[in-house]
């Protein structure tokens, strides 16, 4: 049918099918091995409806950076800011991740930055079993494109996810784990430590064990 004819019939703004673009990021969950590249799964997941958190939101925050990176952080969940302005770690908790990269001697252009899920939580909630499944697909494949050397998990959820474990992000942190045979850094989430700023000793001795492991040492 023409959309002439659907002028012609009253029609002036089409019906909104969520489907269509949802088809996009069903298909990138089912078939991950046909994204080729990062831009083309932010692409995919654009207008994704996979969770109820796609309601409320104002932007996906899909990631940030590098995209050959060697190193990846990940954190939980976009906040309001990033919610805002699409971009992960630009509100607080950013500018305190932003001050570790500083002493890392580092620049955002140098790294990849993205979350477990990639939509607001309403209030900043915690994020639901159910969202994090919907989710964790995209985070996987961002992960397989970028092929980090080290990646970073910021806080307990990108920990307990990536490292599939409920074990407490304070027995985590400080030691080398693994993620598809890449090693990963648990260490305390810029949030948590913009309450409890005792933590920043930790996280520091935490990015020097990282510093390490990207230099060869
Ligand atoms: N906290 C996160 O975990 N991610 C963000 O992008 C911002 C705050």
């Amino acid at each position: 049918m023409l959309l002439t004819d659907l002028q012609s019939w009253g029609f002036h703004t089409l019906p909104q099918s969520t489907n269509v673009t949802n088809n996009e990021a069903v298909k990138a969950v089912a078939d991950p091995s046909a994204v080729v590249d990062l831009a083309q799964l932010e692409a995919r997941i654009a207008g994704c409806t996979l969770c109820p958190l796609s309601a409320q939101r104002k932007n996906i925050v899909f990631g940030a950076g590098d995209h050959h990176a060697a190193l990846v952080f990940v954190g939980e969940a976009p906040g309001r800011e990033e919610d805002q302005q699409g971009f992960p770690f630009v509100g607080e908790a950013g500018q305190l991740l932003d001050k570790i990269l500083y002493a890392m001697k580092m620049t955002r252009d140098e790294v990849y930055i993205c979350n477990v899920i990639k939509c607001r939580p309403p209030s900043n909630r915690d994020p639901q079993p159910e969202e994090i499944n919907a989710c964790e697909p995209f985070l996987q494949q961002q992960l397989k494109l970028i092929k980090p050397r080290v990646i970073v998990a910021l806080g307990r959820f990108a920990a307990q996810t990536l490292l599939q474990t409920k074990t407490p992000i304070s027995r985590l942190r400080g030691s080398w784990h693994e993620y598809q045979g890449i090693p990963l850094m648990p260490t305390f989430h810029p949030a948590y430590l913009l309450r409890n700023p005792s933590g920043k000793r930790d996280v520091w001795e935490d990015m020097k064990q990282v510093l390490s492991r990207l230099s060869g040492r």
